[in-house]
């Protein structure tokens, strides 16, 4: 009649610090927005129009802004809604530098007010980044900066039927720039004979200097979801191998 209570009471003790760790875990997903990463992401329109087929019309024959991510945070603030009057003066090298790809017909801002309200509204914790306008006119002026488009010319990267190996790029790009890129592409399915160039990311720390993306030892990271909607397929970290750089169709 003697060990059930003791019993109890440890089962009782273990359920409160269990329940107290998962609301402590909630609370730290859920609440805290911390990040240290800016990162840079471009893509290549003709890709992405094979992640969403259907919606997708004349793709740019140039890398262009998916957008300005911070690493581990997303939709910040709730309370701060996308205003296209508030970057008037940058739609037209928006138009042209950060298009929606994949409603190319329209010049919709849908995929402005996306980025901004999940990716911006965080990054917007940088005084150097607190309005639509800095948001948008910095991401504007890294990708000037980084130039990836004459930069993989140069390194003689270019759309080809002939595939790459990701370690080139990789490291043609690290030597570049100093810093290791992230890239991202679609795995190959059925009647693909390799995975496809999809996204390269350039990281930046909080003073907006080139960091590497990936910290030593730190894996790579997994599937990455495009972003708005559903779309058909998803990119993933590029595997070391061959890769198809499609030209725009
Ligand atoms: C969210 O954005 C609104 C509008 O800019 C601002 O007034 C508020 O301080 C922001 N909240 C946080 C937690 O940053
Ligand atoms: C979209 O087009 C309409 C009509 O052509 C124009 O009035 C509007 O300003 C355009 N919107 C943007 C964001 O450029
Ligand atoms: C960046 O990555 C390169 C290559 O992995 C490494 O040699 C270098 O030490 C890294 N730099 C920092 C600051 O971690």
């Amino acid at each position: 009649m003697k060990p059930a209570a003791p019993r109890r009471v440890l089962l009782r003790a273990l359920c409160l610090a269990c329940c107290y760790l998962c609301c402590a875990h909630g609370l730290w997903k859920s609440g805290n927005h911390e990040w240290k990463k800016l990162i840079m992401v471009h893509h290549w329109p003709a890709t992405v129009c094979k992640e969403v087929e259907k919606d997708c019309r004349d793709p740019p024959d140039y890398w262009t802004i998916h957008g300005l991510w911070a690493d581990k945070a997303e939709q910040c603030n709730r309370s701060w809604p996308f205003n296209l009057e508030e970057i008037k003066d940058l739609l037209q090298d928006m138009k042209i530098y950060w298009p929606d790809v994949i409603h190319s017909a329209a010049n919709r801002s849908s995929f402005w007010k996306h980025e901004w309200e999940k990716h911006g509204t965080c990054v917007a914790q940088l005084d150097t980044l607190n309005s639509q306008k800095k948001y948008f006119g910095e991401g504007l002026d890294l990708y000037r900066g980084l130039a990836l488009n004459s930069v993989l010319q140069k390194l003689g990267i270019v759309p080809s039927g002939n595939y790459y190996q990701i370690a080139d790029i990789k490291d043609a790009l690290a030597g570049l720039y100093g810093v290791t890129p992230k890239i991202q592409c679609l795995p190959p399915e059925q009647g693909e004979e390799v995975q496809i160039l999809g996204q390269i990311e350039l990281c930046f720390t909080k003073d907006l200097q080139l960091r590497n993306c990936t910290e030593p030892g730190e894996p790579a990271g997994g599937r990455h979801r495009a972003g708005r909607g559903r779309p058909d397929r998803a990119l993933e970290v590029c595997q070391d191998g061959p890769v198809f750089y499609p030209p725009p169709p």
